[in-house]
C-alpha cells in the first residue's frame, strides 16, 4: 500500500478512533483467552484429573468457565464495534465519493459510463469495508495467535513443539505463493465485474432502443460473453483458493499426526503427558487456522487494495471546473457574450471557430444551424459546462471564470434538448426539491406555460410519480414541464435548447405559447428546430461548422437569401 493511499483514507479510519481502539483491545482479551484455554486443559488433565483431585478439577473448571467467558464476550465487543466502524466508513466515503462526483465537471461524465461509476460507489466502497471488518482485524488477531501458540507449545514441550511444526514452513511458503496468485487471478475479476455492470446499466438505460432494434439478440451474445469470462475466472479463482485450503489441511493433518505418534511415544516413555498431547492439538489447529484463512484474507486484502486505488482514482479526478479565489459578486443582469470564441471538445478538432455574439439583457437571440454546427456547444459554454480555449464568454461584461460558476447559473435557466425527468413527483420534477419553491409559485407557473390542466388530468396531479426515462408522460409534455421548471426558477437569462422531435400541432402551439412566456422579461438564448418560433427575435445567428455565417433579423436574413433562406423555406415547403 502506498502512501497516497494510506493519506487518502487514513482519515476516514481515525475518525473513529475510539470505536476502533475498544475493538483492539477486546481482540488482545480474545486472543489472551483463546491462548490460556487450552493451557488450562493441559493443566486439569495433568495435574488434577489424573491424580483424581476434586476440589482442585472443581477450582480450574470454574476458571476455565470465566476464561471462555472473558473469550465469548471480547469476541462479541470485537465484531460489534468493528462493524459499526466498517459501516460508519463506508458511509463517510459514499456520501464524500458522492459529491466529489456532483463536483466534477461535465466532460467526466460524458467520457466515464456511468455503470463503472455506479460500480465504484458500490463494489469498491463494499470491499473497503470488508477489509475492516474481516481483513485487517481478524488478520492481526490470527498472527498474535499463531505466535503465542508457537511461543506457547515451545514452552510446554520444546522437543515436541519442534516435531510437530516441521510442515510448518511448508505451508507458509505455499501460502504465499499460491496467495500471490490468488491475487492476480482476482484482479481479472473485478475486470469482468466491472464490465458486467457496465454492459447492464447501458442496456437497461437503453432498453427501448435495444428491443426496437431487435438487438436484444446480439447485447445478450456479448453479455453472455462476459458473463462466462467472469464465470471462468472466477472458478478458477476459488479452485486456487480451495487448492491452497486444502494444502494446509493436509499439512495440519500431518502435524496432527506427528504429535499422535511422537507425543504418544514420549508420554509412555514419561517425557510428555496426555494433557501435553491435548494442548498441542488445540495450539496446532491455532497455528494452521490462520494459514488456510490466509486464501481468503488475501482476497479480502487485495480486493480491499485494488479498491482503494480505483476510489482514490476517482477522488484525484479533478475535472472541474474552478472557481475563482475572488469571485465578483454582483447582481446579474443579463448580457450575454461571446468574444472572438475558439472551442475543441478534444483539444484536437475546432468545434467552435472565433464565435462573436451578443445577447443584451432583456434580447431574445437565437441560434440555428445544420445539426452538429455547434449549438448546443455554445449553450454549454455560457454555462461554463466547458471553458472556452481561447476568447472569452461574459455574462455582463465580466468573463464567466471571475464568477463563482454556482452563483452564475443561479441566474441561468436551461431547457435541455433531450429533456431529463427525475424519479419522483412532477412537483419534485419542477422544483428539482427546491424547498424554497411554494406550492403557488409552482402552480402558477404551470399555469403560465399552460401545462396546469394537463397535469390536473394526472392519476394524482402534482404528485403523480414521472419514471426516469419519463415514459409515462409524452416528448411535448415532457417540454412543456421542463419549461414550467425553468420559468419557476425566474431566471435572467434563459438558455433554450428546442428539442428536435416534432411534435403535433396542438401540442405545438402550447410548445410556442409556453416558450413566449419563458423568454418574456428576459435573455433568451434559443436554440431553434423550428424556426416559426424566432420570428421576432431580435437576432438570429446562423451556425454553420462552428464558424456564424450569417446573423441578423429574420427579415434581414430572408432578404439575404442566403442559408438561414435555405433552412426556412426547406421547413416550410415540407409542411
Ligand atoms: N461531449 C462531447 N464530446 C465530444 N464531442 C462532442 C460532445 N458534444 C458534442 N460534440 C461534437 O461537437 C459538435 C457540435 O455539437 P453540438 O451538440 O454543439 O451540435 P448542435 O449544433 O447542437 O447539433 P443539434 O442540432 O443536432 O443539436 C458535433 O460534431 C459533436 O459531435
Ligand atoms: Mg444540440
Amino acid at each position: 500500500m502506498n502512501k497516497k493511499l494510506f493519506k487518502r483514507f487514513l482519515p476516514y479510519v481515525f475518525k473513529y478512533k475510539f470505536f476502533l481502539l475498544i475493538s483492539f483491545i477486546a481482540l488482545i482479551f480474545a486472543t489472551l483467552s483463546s491462548i490460556i484455554i487450552p493451557y488450562l486443559l493441559k493443566q486439569a488433565i495433568d495435574k488434577y484429573i489424573a491424580v483424581e483431585n476434586f476440589q482442585g478439577l472443581t477450582r480450574i473448571s470454574m476458571l476455565f468457565a470465566a476464561v471462555c467467558g472473558v473469550l465469548f464476550i471480547s469476541k462479541l465487543v470485537q465484531i460489534y464495534f468493528t462493524n459499526l466502524t466498517g459501516q460508519k466508513i463506508m458511509q463517510d466515503l459514499r456520501i464524500d465519493l458522492f459529491k466529489h462526483l456532483e463536483s466534477l465537471a461535465v466532460s467526466f461524465f460524458s467520457r466515464e459510463p456511468s455503470g463503472k461509476i455506479i460500480t465504484r460507489l458500490t463494489n469498491d466502497v463494499e470491499n473497503m469495508n470488508e477489509l475492516l471488518s474481516s481483513g485487517i482485524i481478524a488478520l492481526f488477531g490470527d498472527m498474535a495467535l499463531l505466535v503465542f501458540a508457537v511461543i506457547f507449545i515451545f514452552y510446554i514441550n520444546a522437543r515436541l513443539a519442534l516435531i510437530a511444526i516441521a510442515p510448518l514452513p511448508i505451508a507458509i511458503a505455499s501460502a504465499i505463493l499460491i496467495g500471490n496468485k490468488l491475487e492476480r487471478l482476482y484482479e481479472k475479476v473485478r475486470d469482468y465485474m466491472v464490465k458486467i455492470n457496465i454492459e447492464m446499466q447501458e442496456n437497461l438505460s437503453g432498453i427501448v432502443l435495444v428491443q426496437a432494434f431487435n438487438v436484444e439478440e446480439r447485447n445478450s451474445e456479448k453479455f453472455r460473453q462476459i458473463a462466462m469470462g467472469y464465470r471462468k475466472t472466477f472458478y478458477t479463482a476459488q479452485m486456487t483458493g480451495i487448492k491452497l485450503r486444502q494444502i494446509i489441511n493436509l499439512l495440519s493433518y500431518i502435524s496432527i499426526s506427528l504429535v499422535i505418534i511422537f507425543g504418544g511415544i514420549f508420554t509412555l516413555k514419561g517425557k510428555a503427558t496426555i494433557g501435553t498431547l491435548m494442548a498441542f492439538l488445540v495450539y496446532l489447529n491455532y497455528l494452521y487456522r490462520p494459514l488456510r484463512d490466509l486464501a481468503d484474507k488475501f482476497t479480502i486484502l487485495q480486493n480491499a487494495i485494488s479498491s482503494m486505488h480505483k476510489l482514490n482514482g476517482f477522488f484525484e479526478e479533478k475535472e472541474i471546473i474552478k472557481n475563482p479565489d475572488n469571485p465578483v459578486i454582483k447582481e446579474i443582469r443579463g448580457n450575454v457574450a461571446l468574444r472572438n470564441v475558439n472551442f475543441s471538445y478534444d483539444k484536437k478538432t475546432p468545434t467552435l471557430k472565433d464565435i462573436n455574439l451578443t445577447a443584451k439583457n432583456g434580447e431574445k437571440i437565437a441560434l440555428v444551424g445544420f445539426t452538429g454546427a455547434g449549438k448546443s456547444t455554445i449553450a454549454n459554454l455560457i454555462l461554463r459546462f466547458y471553458d472556452a480555449d481561447s476568447g472569452v464568454v461574459t455574462v455582463d461584461d465580466i468573463d464567466v471564470r471571475k464568477y463563482r460558476k454556482e452563483y452564475m447559473r443561479s441566474s441561468m435557466a436551461i431547457v435541455l434538448q433531450n429533456v431529463f425527468i427525475f424519479k419522483g413527483t412532477v412537483r419534485d420534477n419542477i422544483t428539482l426539491g427546491n424547498n424554497s419553491i411554494t406550492e403557488e409559485q409552482i402552480i402558477s407557473a404551470a399555469k403560465e406555460i399552460g401545462v396546469h390542466s394537463f397535469i390536473m388530468k394526472l392519476p394524482k396531479g402534482y404528485d403523480t410519480e414521472l419514471s426516469t426515462e419519463g415514459t409515462n408522460v409524452s416528448q411535448g409534455e415532457r417540454q412543456l414541464i421542463s419549461f414550467a421548471r425553468a420559468l419557476v426558477y425566474n431566471p435572467k437569462i434563459l438558455l433554450l435548447d428546442e428539442a428536435t422531435a416534432s411534435i403535433d400541432t396542438n401540442t405545438e402551439e402550447l410548445i410556442e405559447k409556453g416558450i413566449k412566456k419563458l423568454m418574456e422579461g428576459r435573455t433568451s438564448i434559443v436554440i431553434a428546430h423550428r424556426l416559426s418560433t424566432i420570428k421576432n427575435a431580435d437576432r438570429i445567428y446562423v451556425i454553420n461548422r462552428g464558424r456564424i455565417i450569417e446573423q441578423g433579423t429574420h427579415k434581414d436574413l430572408m432578404q439575404k437569401k442566403g442559408l438561414y433562406y435555405e433552412l426556412y423555406t426547406m421547413q416550410f415547403e415540407k409542411v
